[in-house]
């Protein structure tokens, strides 16, 4: 059976909602506050192991009691944590959220996620073979990115690259992965506002997201998988939720047009509930839809 490899982030989440933001110099007071899993690589590998088996995730932790709770949380959601590691004297990684209205702003102080580095990366990577799937965000440092996609392409491995958050792509990079899965604020970034010739430069690999409007790709022309509308609560992680459901998908050898709805319809589910896997959905819900 075909294996999900997400390598990223693994975080705690710490989230304020308040009706108020406040100006530089101002202090306001907020309605809420809670901890709860999060980072991109881990809200993904969680994502994924909700809706399927075989799921690793490769990242790191510090020596700390936010580091036990990642694990036990990721072991708790069927992720296989044998590949993570514990980084003595390091901090475990943070993002410190503010919800306001319906979207949210978030700071992440990376700490043990920029120890996932190549070197501690490539070797684990031994264990899976052709036809995995290799999941990527932009939380951990820039050379592993670039070191893992070169590695998995030769070794004939599937790779979704989620480029969240934005920084700058090398075009060789993004040529060696086999999706490329921005949202429209990374996109027009990535691509200096060319997105409508991005999409036919890159057809049926470059896949942007667009919250609940769906997601877009060319194929002879351009295609809109379109989404579902739910109820927002909170719609962090649900970008997350949208990546680990399309390796599923992917995995399971469906098309990309069905994989894209499956996505945008887990990605759907994960709005509706506090924090980032919060509401993130299991395979039962999706099939009573
Ligand atoms: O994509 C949502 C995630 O981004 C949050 O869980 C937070 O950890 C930030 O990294």
């Amino acid at each position: 059976m075909k294996k999900i490899i997400v390598i990223g982030s693994a975080s705690i989440d710490l989230v304020v909602k308040s009706k108020i933001l406040p100006e530089a110099g101002e202090t306001v007071m907020g309605d809420s506050f809670f901890t709860t899993p999060g980072g991109k690589g881990a809200n993904q590998a969680v994502a994924a192991a909700r809706l399927s088996d075989q799921v690793y995730m490769i990242g790191a932790v510090g020596n700390d009691s936010y580091g036990k709770q990642i694990l036990e949380n990721l072991k708790q959601n069927h992720v296989d944590i044998s590949y993570m590691d514990i980084i003595d004297n390091e901090k475990s990684g943070t993002a410190h959220i503010t919800l306001f209205e319906d979207d949210n702003r978030i700071i992440v102080v990376p700490a043990a996620n920029n120890y996932v580095t190549p070197e501690k990366v490539l070797p684990k990577l031994e264990h899976f073979s052709e036809g995995d799937i290799i999941l990527l965000q932009h939380e951990i440092p820039e050379d592993t990115i670039r070191s893992v996609v070169t590695y998995a392409q030769k070794q004939g491995m599937k790779i979704i690259l989620n480029p969240a958050p934005y920084r700058k792509l090398d075009i060789d990079v993004i040529e060696k992965v086999t999706w490329l899965t921005p949202n429209e604020s990374e996109s027009e970034l990535l691509f200096e506002h060319q997105v409508e010739e991005a999409l036919k430069t890159y057809p049926r690999k470059l896949i942007i997201t667009q919250g609940a409007k769906g997601a877009l790709f060319y194929s002879d022309s351009q295609q809109l998988i379109e989404g579902y509308k739910k109820e927002v609560v909170d719609t962090t992680g649900a970008g997350d939720t949208f990546n680990g459901a399309l390796a599923v998908a992917l995995i399971e050898n469906k098309s990309l047009e069905e994989a894209v709805n499956f996505a945008n319809l887990a990605g759907s589910f994960s709005v509706t509930g506090l924090g980032a896997q919060g509401a993130m959905p299991h395979r039962k819900d999706l099939e009573e839809v």
